[in-house]
């Protein structure tokens, strides 16, 4: 297969606990590559946007509240089959239920914090790393 790119963000909760850099081996212990990486603080407008899909959801005010509540890392990632690998290395949302090694059983607090963010499809991944990269921040 070639070489796909998924979105991934470091969640508040992560550079809240100084936890990037640990996230980081994990992803890049995966296979897949950082081609790109940027620490933001997160607007709401833009918080809301990205989560659109969510905002009938009762969780969504609190969504939004949380993923402005402190910087994120954005990052585009590279690898083969990589929308897919880095939701395995992701682990379930809720991370009672993730798996053994997986990013949120390892960091996260709870279904809300949950550390990372990753696309659940191709579609998605090129939608979303437009909205916070352009070209000329991405080098593989
Ligand atoms: P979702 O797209 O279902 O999960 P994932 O991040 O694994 O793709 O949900 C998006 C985010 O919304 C999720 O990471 C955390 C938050 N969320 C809640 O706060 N409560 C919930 O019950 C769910 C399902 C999600």
């Amino acid at each position: 297969m070639a070489l796909e790119r998924t979105f991934s963000i470091l969640k508040p909760d992560a550079t809240r606990r100084n936890l990037t850099g640990a996230v980081n081996a994990v992803i890049e212990a995966a296979g897949l590559r950082i081609v790109g990486q940027r620490r933001i603080r997160m607007t709401r407008e833009q918080a809301e946007t990205f989560y659109a899909v969510h905002k009938e959801r009762p969780f969504f005010g609190e969504l939004v509240e949380f993923m402005t509540s402190g910087p994120v890392v954005v990052q585009v990632l590279e690898g083969e089959n990589a929308v897919a690998k880095y939701r395995e290395v992701m682990g379930a949302t809720n991370p009672a239920q993730a798996a053994e090694g997986t990013i949120r059983k390892q960091f996260a607090e709870s279904v809300g914090e949950n550390t990372v963010h990753g696309s659940d499809s191709a579609d998605n991944a090129k939608i979303e790393i437009a909205q916070f990269f352009t070209d000329a921040d991405i080098a593989a």
